[in-house]
């Protein structure tokens, strides 16, 4: 079965401005599908908008108003959940709380409220769907320094869960990718120290960090009808490091 299935879809990906989000809007236009970017700032979404032709749709996903404004009158077959914030590198000795609070409010409750709002307008279309949550590698082993960072993407994972359970009998499909490291600016400037580098990826397989594009890909795979019996997964997308 052809991945290009999205014909006539309408998906809404968030955190469209970022490095990951821009190659699933890129990758979702190139297959067909009617794309809706989301981001907080209207500015930094201009050049994924003009590249691809993507709808903006600008909100701030920490404000259920905000959330629910955007979205009811918005209706979409797919979602992906991308915005993301990476938080501090601390230990629990360490942590500052309002830091494990927005991770929190972007990472976990941002994904649930634009779960809650676009599933509504999902069921009320009858024609099934599917979302994707980017969760991390974080949530499924334990990684030095993230434990915020870490709790809100597991938290994720629980979400998507729950929600393929609660879901599936509205034919709407939900998954999790978890990903390694892609240098992104959320990401470079701890990863990308040669003495957290090297000993990390010297545990991994495959022995280096993903691009943004070998994330998009299992994404879109997982949006797609290929993957119609797929749902409630967590996808590791990590050149096998949690596989040890
Ligand atoms: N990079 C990595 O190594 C890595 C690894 C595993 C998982 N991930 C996950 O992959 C996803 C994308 O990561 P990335 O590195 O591509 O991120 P990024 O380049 O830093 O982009 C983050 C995106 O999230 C949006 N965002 C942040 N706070 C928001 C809010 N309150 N409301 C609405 N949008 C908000 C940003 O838009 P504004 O700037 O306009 O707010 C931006 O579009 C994240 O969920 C991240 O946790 C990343």
């Amino acid at each position: 079965m052809a991945m290009s299935t999205f014909d006539h879809r309408t998906v809404l990906v968030t955190g469209a401005s970022g490095g990951i989000g821009g190659a699933v809007v890129r990758m979702l236009v190139e297959s067909g599908a009617d794309v809706i970017a989301s981001a907080s700032s209207p500015d930094r979404l201009e050049a994924i908008v003009a590249e691809t032709g993507a709808r903006p749709l600008p909100f701030d996903l920490t404000s259920e108003s905000a959330v629910r404004d955007a979205l009811q009158d918005v209706p979409v077959w797919g979602v992906v959940n991308c915005a993301g914030f990476g938080g501090e590198i601390s230990a629990p000795t360490d942590a500052d709380l309002d830091v494990f609070d927005q991770a929190i409010a972007v990472n976990t409750r941002g994904a649930l409220l634009v779960t809650k709002y676009a599933s509504r307008s999902m069921i009320a279309a009858g024609r099934g769907g599917a979302i994707v949550n980017v969760s991390s590698q974080a949530a499924l082993v334990g990684l030095t320094g993230h434990i915020s960072y870490a709790a809100s993407k597991a938290a994720l994972d629980s979400i998507t869960r729950v929600s393929a359970l609660e879901l599936g009998p509205y034919g709407i499909r939900v998954n999790s990718v978890n990903p390694t490291v892609v240098m992104t600016p959320m990401s470079a400037f701890y990863w990308g120290r040669e003495e957290i580098q090297k000993p990390f990826l010297d545990q991994m397989p495959l022995g280096r960090y993903a691009t943004e594009e070998e994330v998009a890909g299992p994404i879109v795979f997982l949006l797609s009808d290929a993957a119609a019996m797929i749902s409630g997964v967590c996808l590791p997308i990590d050149g096998g490091y949690t596989s040890r």
